[in-house]
């Protein structure tokens, strides 16, 4: 249309989360009387290009534009062990249609996070979750998982040319970081990593993320760039990175989405 016009209402509660299509004016209001809500939002391509919509319905060629905050992604982290997931996304494919699903699949607009397909992708205790992905929710430039990690789990040593952001929900481990300007990983540096901390990987470190703790999960909120990610996996730290194994493309969701092929 040639404005908004009467916005749809759509209810969001603590650990759900949501994608705004590309180009739809929106706005999120906390309309509870009593509690603070509190969003975790990722946004693609920064800095952000935002037009305020008037009061006045006269269209978006009154909107304002406003200059972007420059700022990487948005991550406002979630409180009180809540975690309500605004997903954001300024990517041009969310809200195609997608590909037939063998998973249960939710199309809802707002999804409930604890309904999502889990699975643990062949890795004892883990879980993973995809919040927003390339196959199954039609991301083209972010995706974010939601992954829990047992007492005493990694991830592979790997490496990848993508951004990657981290943000620990719960728990503690340890971030094992390698080199990438040596032949080879090398000894990796052990940076402690702690509930609602933060970080993010140099792209193309080799890099492995450990629930180095003896009793409690970690679980973390990854956020990564220009699905699908091209993985290079490493034996050790001392195996060379040229022969690094190269898994492309990675889809968590290949066994629920048939991957398009022909397009890569
Ligand atoms: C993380 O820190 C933010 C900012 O202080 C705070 O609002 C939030 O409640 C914290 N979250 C957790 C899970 O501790």
């Amino acid at each position: 249309m040639k404005y908004p016009g009467q916005p749809q209402e759509i209810p969001v509660f603590q650990n759900s989360t949501f994608t705004i299509p590309v180009n739809d004016p929106h706005q999120v209001w906390n309309s509870d009387e009593h509690e603070d809500l509190q969003v975790i939002v990722v946004i693609s391509r920064p800095p952000i290009k935002v037009r305020k919509e008037m009061e006045t319905r006269t269209g978006p060629t009154a909107a304002v534009a406003a200059g972007g905050g420059g700022h990487g992604a948005h991550l406002v982290c979630a409180g009180r062990g809540a975690l309500l997931l605004a997903l954001v996304v300024v990517s041009a494919a969310a809200f195609l249609p997608v590909a037939e699903s063998s998973c249960p699949r939710d199309n809802s607009l707002v999804k409930d996070v604890s309904k999502m397909y889990q699975s643990n992708y062949g890795r004892e205790g883990f879980s993973h979750i995809t919040i927003a992905g390339a196959l199954a929710h039609g991301m083209k430039e972010v995706e974010v998982w939601l992954q829990t990690f047992g007492p005493g789990q990694r991830t592979p040593i790997h490496r990848h040319s993508c951004e990657e952001v981290f943000v620990v929900l719960k728990g503690k481990g340890t971030l094992l970081l390698g080199s990438s300007s040596m032949k080879y990983p090398g000894q990796p540096q052990e940076i402690p990593v702690f509930q609602n901390s933060t970080f993010s990987v140099p792209v193309n470190d080799p890099h492995q993320v450990w629930n180095s703790d003896e009793h409690e999960d970690l679980q973390v909120l990854v956020i990564i760039s220009r699905p699908p990610v091209k993985i290079f996996t490493y034996d050790d730290w001392s195996v060379p990175h040229t022969a690094a194994k190269l898994k492309f493309p990675y889809f968590w969701d290949e066994d629920c989405l048939p991957a398009p092929k022909d397009e890569l």
